[in-house]
Protein backbone atom coordinates (compact mmCIF):
# COMPACT_ATOMS: atom_id res chain seq x y z
CA UNK A 1 0.00 0.00 0.00
CA UNK A 2 1.60 3.45 -1.23
CA UNK A 3 1.93 6.33 2.23
CA UNK A 4 -1.50 8.34 2.56
CA UNK A 5 -0.01 11.16 4.80
CA UNK A 6 -2.65 12.23 6.59
CA UNK A 7 -2.15 14.78 9.62
CA UNK A 8 -3.41 14.33 13.02
CA UNK A 9 -6.34 16.03 12.72
CA UNK A 10 -7.43 14.71 10.13
CA UNK A 11 -6.91 10.96 11.18
CA UNK A 12 -9.07 12.50 13.97
CA UNK A 13 -11.60 13.39 11.78
CA UNK A 14 -11.36 9.76 9.97
CA UNK A 15 -11.28 7.79 13.07
CA UNK A 16 -13.66 9.52 15.08
CA UNK A 17 -17.42 9.68 15.57
CA UNK A 18 -19.42 11.92 18.15
CA UNK A 19 -22.05 9.00 18.09
CA UNK A 20 -20.00 6.00 18.49
CA UNK A 21 -16.70 6.47 20.19
CA UNK A 22 -13.95 4.33 18.70
CA UNK A 23 -12.75 1.32 20.32
CA UNK A 24 -9.48 0.49 18.55
CA UNK A 25 -7.95 -3.32 19.55
CA UNK A 26 -4.63 -4.20 18.87
CA UNK A 27 -4.07 -7.44 18.58
CA UNK A 28 -0.88 -9.68 18.08
CA UNK A 29 0.77 -12.29 19.94
CA UNK A 30 3.78 -11.31 22.40
CA UNK A 31 6.09 -9.16 21.40
CA UNK A 32 4.09 -8.29 18.04
CA UNK A 33 4.55 -4.48 18.25
CA UNK A 34 1.34 -3.68 20.42
CA UNK A 35 2.83 -1.34 23.38
CA UNK A 36 5.08 0.09 20.85
CA UNK A 37 2.84 1.36 18.31
CA UNK A 38 0.11 2.13 20.66
CA UNK A 39 2.23 4.97 22.61
CA UNK A 40 2.61 6.98 19.07
CA UNK A 41 -0.76 6.28 18.56
CA UNK A 42 -2.35 7.26 20.97
CA UNK A 43 -0.71 10.88 20.22
CA UNK A 44 -1.96 10.78 17.08
CA UNK A 45 -5.38 9.81 18.00
CA UNK A 46 -6.02 11.62 21.23
CA UNK A 47 -7.09 8.55 23.28
CA UNK A 48 -5.85 6.71 26.18
CA UNK A 49 -4.13 3.81 25.62
CA UNK A 50 -5.24 1.26 27.89
CA UNK A 51 -2.72 -2.11 28.16
CA UNK A 52 -3.91 -4.96 30.54
CA UNK A 53 -0.82 -5.98 30.84
CA UNK A 54 0.54 -2.58 32.29
CA UNK A 55 -2.45 -2.36 34.64
CA UNK A 56 -2.05 -6.05 36.12
CA UNK A 57 2.58 -4.93 36.83
CA UNK A 58 0.94 -1.88 38.41
CA UNK A 59 -1.30 -3.79 40.74
CA UNK A 60 1.65 -6.18 41.18
CA UNK A 61 4.22 -3.53 41.94
CA UNK A 62 1.58 -2.17 44.27
CA UNK A 63 1.57 -5.67 45.96
CA UNK A 64 -2.18 -4.93 46.05
CA UNK A 65 -4.67 -8.22 46.09
CA UNK A 66 -5.60 -8.19 42.64
CA UNK A 67 -1.67 -7.88 41.95
CA UNK A 68 -0.99 -11.21 44.03
CA UNK A 69 -3.88 -12.99 42.48
CA UNK A 70 -2.25 -12.02 38.67
CA UNK A 71 0.99 -12.64 39.26
CA UNK A 72 0.69 -16.21 40.17
CA UNK A 73 -1.12 -16.31 36.20
CA UNK A 74 1.70 -14.30 34.35
CA UNK A 75 4.38 -16.01 35.75
CA UNK A 76 3.87 -19.34 34.47
CA UNK A 77 2.81 -17.58 30.85
CA UNK A 78 -0.74 -18.54 31.26
CA UNK A 79 -3.89 -15.94 31.37
CA UNK A 80 -5.26 -14.17 34.06
CA UNK A 81 -8.95 -15.19 35.02
CA UNK A 82 -11.73 -13.85 32.53
CA UNK A 83 -13.23 -12.62 35.40
CA UNK A 84 -10.23 -10.87 36.90
CA UNK A 85 -9.46 -9.15 33.75
CA UNK A 86 -13.16 -7.74 32.92
CA UNK A 87 -13.27 -6.09 36.44
CA UNK A 88 -10.29 -4.29 35.89
CA UNK A 89 -10.80 -3.13 32.23
CA UNK A 90 -14.17 -2.14 32.53
CA UNK A 91 -13.50 -0.17 35.77
CA UNK A 92 -10.52 1.20 33.94
CA UNK A 93 -13.37 2.18 30.86
CA UNK A 94 -15.74 4.20 33.11
CA UNK A 95 -12.99 6.76 33.24
CA UNK A 96 -13.72 10.35 31.64
CA UNK A 97 -10.67 9.75 29.66
CA UNK A 98 -12.38 7.29 27.55
CA UNK A 99 -15.39 8.93 26.68
CA UNK A 100 -14.39 9.91 23.28
CA UNK A 101 -12.63 6.03 22.73
CA UNK A 102 -9.73 4.44 23.67
CA UNK A 103 -6.56 2.27 22.29
CA UNK A 104 -7.15 -1.63 23.61
CA UNK A 105 -3.67 -3.45 23.83
CA UNK A 106 -3.80 -6.75 25.21
CA UNK A 107 -7.50 -7.23 25.36
CA UNK A 108 -9.61 -8.88 24.59
CA UNK A 109 -7.36 -12.03 24.76
CA UNK A 110 -10.07 -14.83 24.59
CA UNK A 111 -13.16 -15.12 22.74
CA UNK A 112 -15.15 -14.85 26.17
CA UNK A 113 -13.73 -11.25 26.43
CA UNK A 114 -14.05 -10.47 23.33
CA UNK A 115 -18.35 -11.04 23.91
CA UNK A 116 -18.29 -9.14 27.55
CA UNK A 117 -16.69 -6.43 25.74
CA UNK A 118 -19.44 -6.40 22.75
CA UNK A 119 -21.80 -6.44 25.77
CA UNK A 120 -20.47 -3.70 27.75
CA UNK A 121 -20.11 -1.44 25.07
CA UNK A 122 -23.77 -1.95 24.16
CA UNK A 123 -23.32 -1.31 20.31
CA UNK A 124 -22.96 2.38 21.27
CA UNK A 125 -19.02 2.19 20.34
CA UNK A 126 -17.56 1.16 17.37
CA UNK A 127 -15.31 -1.83 17.66
CA UNK A 128 -12.31 -2.05 14.79
CA UNK A 129 -8.94 -4.12 15.43
CA UNK A 130 -5.93 -3.93 13.75
CA UNK A 131 -4.23 -7.14 14.08
CA UNK A 132 -0.44 -7.39 13.73
CA UNK A 133 1.42 -10.57 12.02
CA UNK A 134 4.86 -11.63 12.95
CA UNK A 135 6.44 -14.80 12.49
CA UNK A 136 7.62 -16.71 16.00
CA UNK A 137 11.49 -16.51 15.48
CA UNK A 138 11.24 -12.71 14.96
CA UNK A 139 8.72 -12.47 17.99
CA UNK A 140 11.90 -14.76 20.41
CA UNK A 141 14.73 -11.85 19.20
CA UNK A 142 12.39 -9.00 20.00
CA UNK A 143 10.95 -10.23 23.13
CA UNK A 144 14.97 -11.70 24.17
CA UNK A 145 15.99 -8.50 23.81
CA UNK A 146 13.23 -6.03 25.59
CA UNK A 147 13.97 -3.76 27.90
CA UNK A 148 10.86 -1.30 29.69
CA UNK A 149 10.94 1.46 31.61
CA UNK A 150 9.83 1.02 35.11
CA UNK A 151 8.26 4.75 35.47
CA UNK A 152 7.00 5.48 31.97
CA UNK A 153 6.78 2.02 30.83
CA UNK A 154 8.16 2.31 27.04
CA UNK A 155 9.40 -0.28 25.46
CA UNK A 156 13.69 -0.32 24.03
CA UNK A 157 15.16 -3.37 22.63
CA UNK A 158 18.90 -3.95 23.39
CA UNK A 159 19.74 -4.56 19.66
CA UNK A 160 16.77 -3.05 17.71
CA UNK A 161 15.87 0.13 19.64
CA UNK A 162 18.81 0.65 22.30
CA UNK A 163 18.57 3.77 24.88
CA UNK A 164 20.72 6.09 24.39
CA UNK A 165 21.91 5.95 27.78
CA UNK A 166 22.46 2.08 29.39
CA UNK A 167 19.69 1.00 31.29
CA UNK A 168 17.82 4.81 31.79
CA UNK A 169 14.94 5.98 29.18
CA UNK A 170 15.34 8.32 27.05
CA UNK A 171 12.15 10.00 27.46
CA UNK A 172 11.29 10.27 31.33
CA UNK A 173 14.99 8.90 32.86
CA UNK A 174 13.47 6.00 34.49
CA UNK A 175 15.40 2.93 35.03
CA UNK A 176 14.99 0.23 32.23
CA UNK A 177 14.53 -3.60 33.45
CA UNK A 178 13.80 -6.69 31.87
CA UNK A 179 10.08 -8.14 32.51
CA UNK A 180 10.07 -11.60 34.52
CA UNK A 181 7.96 -13.07 31.92
CA UNK A 182 9.88 -12.65 28.70
CA UNK A 183 12.58 -15.43 30.21
CA UNK A 184 12.77 -17.99 27.44
CA UNK A 185 10.80 -20.75 28.83
CA UNK A 186 7.74 -18.70 29.88
CA UNK A 187 7.93 -17.18 26.07
CA UNK A 188 7.07 -20.00 24.73
CA UNK A 189 4.25 -20.60 26.71
CA UNK A 190 2.89 -17.49 26.23
CA UNK A 191 3.07 -18.15 22.31
CA UNK A 192 0.80 -21.27 22.81
CA UNK A 193 -1.31 -19.51 25.07
CA UNK A 194 -1.99 -16.83 22.28
CA UNK A 195 -2.16 -19.61 19.69
CA UNK A 196 -4.92 -21.61 21.83
CA UNK A 197 -6.99 -18.57 23.50
CA UNK A 198 -6.56 -15.80 21.39
CA UNK A 199 -6.00 -16.40 17.76
CA UNK A 200 -9.83 -17.33 17.98
CA UNK A 201 -10.50 -13.55 18.00
CA UNK A 202 -8.85 -12.71 14.22
CA UNK A 203 -11.47 -15.27 12.74
CA UNK A 204 -14.02 -13.64 15.58
CA UNK A 205 -13.48 -9.95 14.05
CA UNK A 206 -13.06 -10.86 10.58
CA UNK A 207 -16.58 -12.60 10.63
CA UNK A 208 -17.94 -8.66 11.24
CA UNK A 209 -18.08 -6.11 8.49
CA UNK A 210 -15.13 -3.53 7.68
CA UNK A 211 -14.08 -4.63 11.65
CA UNK A 212 -10.01 -6.50 11.39
CA UNK A 213 -7.44 -5.12 9.41
CA UNK A 214 -4.16 -6.66 9.02
CA UNK A 215 -0.75 -5.23 9.88
CA UNK A 216 2.52 -6.70 8.80
CA UNK A 217 4.40 -6.17 11.67
CA UNK A 218 7.89 -7.43 10.26
CA UNK A 219 9.14 -4.50 9.10
CA UNK A 220 11.13 -1.73 11.05
CA UNK A 221 9.05 0.26 13.72
CA UNK A 222 8.79 3.26 11.48
CA UNK A 223 7.44 1.44 8.33
CA UNK A 224 4.71 -0.24 10.68
CA UNK A 225 3.92 2.40 12.32
CA UNK A 226 2.97 4.15 8.99
CA UNK A 227 1.60 0.85 7.10
CA UNK A 228 -0.60 0.94 11.05
CA UNK A 229 -1.55 5.04 10.06
CA UNK A 230 -2.29 3.75 6.61
CA UNK A 231 -4.66 0.94 7.88
CA UNK A 232 -6.54 4.05 9.93
CA UNK A 233 -8.72 5.35 6.84
CA UNK A 234 -10.06 2.06 5.70
CA UNK A 235 -11.77 2.11 9.37
CA UNK A 236 -14.23 4.86 8.13
CA UNK A 237 -16.28 3.01 6.17
CA UNK A 238 -17.49 1.24 9.01
CA UNK A 239 -17.73 4.49 11.35
CA UNK A 240 -18.98 6.38 9.01
CA UNK A 241 -22.09 3.78 8.16
CA UNK A 242 -23.04 4.27 11.48
P1 LIG B 1 1.05 -8.12 28.05
O1 LIG B 1 1.85 -7.14 28.78
O2 LIG B 1 -0.16 -7.69 27.31
O3 LIG B 1 2.05 -8.90 27.10
P2 LIG B 1 1.84 -9.51 25.61
O4 LIG B 1 0.54 -9.45 24.97
O5 LIG B 1 2.38 -10.88 25.77
O6 LIG B 1 2.54 -8.55 24.73
P3 LIG B 1 3.95 -7.98 24.87
O7 LIG B 1 3.92 -6.82 25.81
O8 LIG B 1 4.93 -9.08 25.16
O9 LIG B 1 4.22 -7.55 23.36
P4 LIG B 1 3.91 -6.27 22.51
O10 LIG B 1 3.14 -6.72 21.32
O11 LIG B 1 3.33 -5.15 23.31
O12 LIG B 1 5.40 -5.94 22.05
P5 LIG B 1 6.29 -4.63 22.27
O13 LIG B 1 5.66 -3.49 21.58
O14 LIG B 1 6.66 -4.47 23.72
O15 LIG B 1 0.57 -9.28 29.03
C1 LIG B 1 1.43 -9.88 29.97
C2 LIG B 1 0.65 -10.94 30.74
O16 LIG B 1 -0.43 -10.32 31.45
C3 LIG B 1 0.00 -12.02 29.88
O17 LIG B 1 0.88 -13.09 29.58
C4 LIG B 1 -1.15 -12.47 30.79
O18 LIG B 1 -0.70 -13.34 31.81
C5 LIG B 1 -1.59 -11.15 31.44
N1 LIG B 1 -2.65 -10.49 30.67
C6 LIG B 1 -2.59 -9.27 30.07
N2 LIG B 1 -3.75 -8.99 29.45
C7 LIG B 1 -4.57 -10.04 29.68
C8 LIG B 1 -5.89 -10.35 29.27
N3 LIG B 1 -6.62 -9.52 28.50
N4 LIG B 1 -6.41 -11.55 29.66
C9 LIG B 1 -5.71 -12.40 30.45
N5 LIG B 1 -4.45 -12.18 30.86
C10 LIG B 1 -3.88 -10.99 30.47
O19 LIG B 1 7.60 -5.05 21.45
C11 LIG B 1 8.43 -6.11 21.91
C12 LIG B 1 9.91 -5.75 21.66
O20 LIG B 1 10.14 -5.67 20.26
C13 LIG B 1 10.34 -4.41 22.25
O21 LIG B 1 11.65 -4.55 22.71
C14 LIG B 1 10.31 -3.44 21.04
O22 LIG B 1 11.27 -2.42 21.17
C15 LIG B 1 10.66 -4.38 19.89
N6 LIG B 1 10.00 -4.03 18.64
C16 LIG B 1 8.69 -3.71 18.46
N7 LIG B 1 8.45 -3.50 17.15
C17 LIG B 1 9.62 -3.69 16.50
C18 LIG B 1 10.01 -3.64 15.12
N8 LIG B 1 9.13 -3.33 14.16
N9 LIG B 1 11.29 -3.93 14.80
C19 LIG B 1 12.20 -4.24 15.76
N10 LIG B 1 11.90 -4.32 17.09
C20 LIG B 1 10.62 -4.05 17.45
Amino acid sequence: MGSILLGASELRALTRSPEKPMVLILLGPPGAGKGTHATPLSLSLDLPHISTGDLFRAQIQSNSSLGQKAKFYIDQGSLVPDDLVLDMLFDRLKAQDCAQGCILDGFPRTLAQAKALDLRLENKSQILALNFHVPDSILIDRIAGRLVCRDCKKSYHKLFDPPATADLCGECGGRLYTRDDDQASIVSKRLEVYREETMPLIDYYAAQNDVLKEVDGQGAKEQVFQDVLNALPSFAKAISSQ
